[in-house]
């Protein structure tokens, strides 16, 4: 009963300023990746001008007029997509790397889809097939924001496979890892961070078949982990804070350094 009211008391201190509607809002809306009030979107009113630069509903419907419109194995994908070509993380050229992973030649999937608009190399409202074309002018993400790519030697290596067969000590495997189906991932003591279904790093942080992905790290609709807030987490990155004093928890959860 003690520890009860403790908490109660903890969470009441806490309460006014992280469980208010906005501490606890969490989506697109409002966020990096809610492109509904630009010129060349859709009318607020329409009923998927929020999600629709990135899926839409009927999507079969509109790839066959544009060809340009790849369907990447991602659900009901709506944009454009970028053929690069990109350079890869690549540990010949980098002289202390111990890297045992390989990644793939090109991005794959879920990783193609962000660099759909962060390689710079397609317009962020070049989406919905044939119609596409109409939405001027046209935007690159080198005006608007960040751009990723297509150089991506000195991004994080993505693309490969990190399963237990990566983890050990062979020749081929990388001592320093956590085994990702059985390791849980590290959570912030405090603040607004929002728990998956599975906190393995298998569960939380790769996509699908054990595939290290942009998505492994970033949520790009700030709903995973750590909620969007402009002061805390810009980068709408899945886990950020402390525990224990101690940061840089995403990196820690897979790294064991
Ligand atoms: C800037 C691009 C972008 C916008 C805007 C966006 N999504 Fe997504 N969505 C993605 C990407 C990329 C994936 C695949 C990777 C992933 O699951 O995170 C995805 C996956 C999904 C999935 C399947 C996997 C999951 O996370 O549940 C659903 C459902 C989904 N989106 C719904 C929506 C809805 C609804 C909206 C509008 C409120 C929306 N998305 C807006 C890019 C976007
Ligand atoms: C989802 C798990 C995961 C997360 C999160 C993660 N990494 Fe990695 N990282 C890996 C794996 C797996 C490799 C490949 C290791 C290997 O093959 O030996 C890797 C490779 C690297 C490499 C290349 C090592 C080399 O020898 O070339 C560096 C550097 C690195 N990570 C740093 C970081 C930093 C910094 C962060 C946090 C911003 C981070 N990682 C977050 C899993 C992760
Ligand atoms: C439809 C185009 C589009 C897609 C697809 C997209 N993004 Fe973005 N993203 C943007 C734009 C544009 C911004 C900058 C918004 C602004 O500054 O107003 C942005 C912002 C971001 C930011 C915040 C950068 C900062 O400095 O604040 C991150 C992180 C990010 N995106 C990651 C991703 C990841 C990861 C994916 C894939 C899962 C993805 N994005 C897919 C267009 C896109
Ligand atoms: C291993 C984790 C990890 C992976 C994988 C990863 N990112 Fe990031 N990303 C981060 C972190 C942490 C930050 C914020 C600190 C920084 O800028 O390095 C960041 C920053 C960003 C930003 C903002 C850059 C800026 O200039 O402020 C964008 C956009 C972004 N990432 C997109 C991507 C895309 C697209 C991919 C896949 C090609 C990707 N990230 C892969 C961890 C990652």
């Amino acid at each position: 009963m003690k520890k009860t009211n403790l908490l109660a008391i903890g969470f009441a201190a806490g309460a006014t300023v992280l469980l208010s509607p906005m501490g606890l809002q969490a989506g697109v809306l409002d966020s990096p990746h809610d492109f509904s009030t630009r010129s060349w979107n859709n009318s607020p009113s329409d009923p998927n001008s929020v999600c629709s630069p990135c899926h839409q509903a009927h999507t079969p419907i509109h790839s066959g007029a544009a060809g340009s419109l790849v369907q990447l194995p991602i659900p009901l994908w709506n944009h454009d997509t970028s053929t690069g070509p990109w350079q890869m993380y690549n540990t010949n050229n980098v002289l202390a790397s111990t890297m045992k992973a390989t990644p793939a030649p090109t991005p794959q999937g879920p990783s193609l889809a962000c660099l759909s608009c962060h390689d710079g190399t397609v317009a962020i409202n070049a989406y919905g097939g044939a119609s596409a074309a109409n939405r001027t002018p046209a935007e690159t993400i080198g005006a608007a924001g960040p751009q990723i790519g297509p150089d991506l030697t000195h991004t994080h290596p993505i693309s490969f496979t990190y399963d237990a067969n990566l983890v050990g000590t062979g020749p081929n495997q990388d001592r320093w890892l956590f085994n990702p189906d059985t390791t849980q991932v590290l959570q912030p003591d405090s603040g607004v961070f929002v728990p998956g279904n599975n906190m393995t790093i298998t569960g939380f942080l790769l996509a699908k078949n054990h595939q290290l992905e942009c998505i492994s790290c970033h949520d790009v609709h700030n709903q995973e982990g750590s909620p969007f807030n402009l002061a805390s987490n810009p980068k709408l990155v899945k886990i950020v804070g402390t525990q224990a004093g101690k940061g840089s928890l995403l990196c820690r959860s897979c790294h064991n350094k």
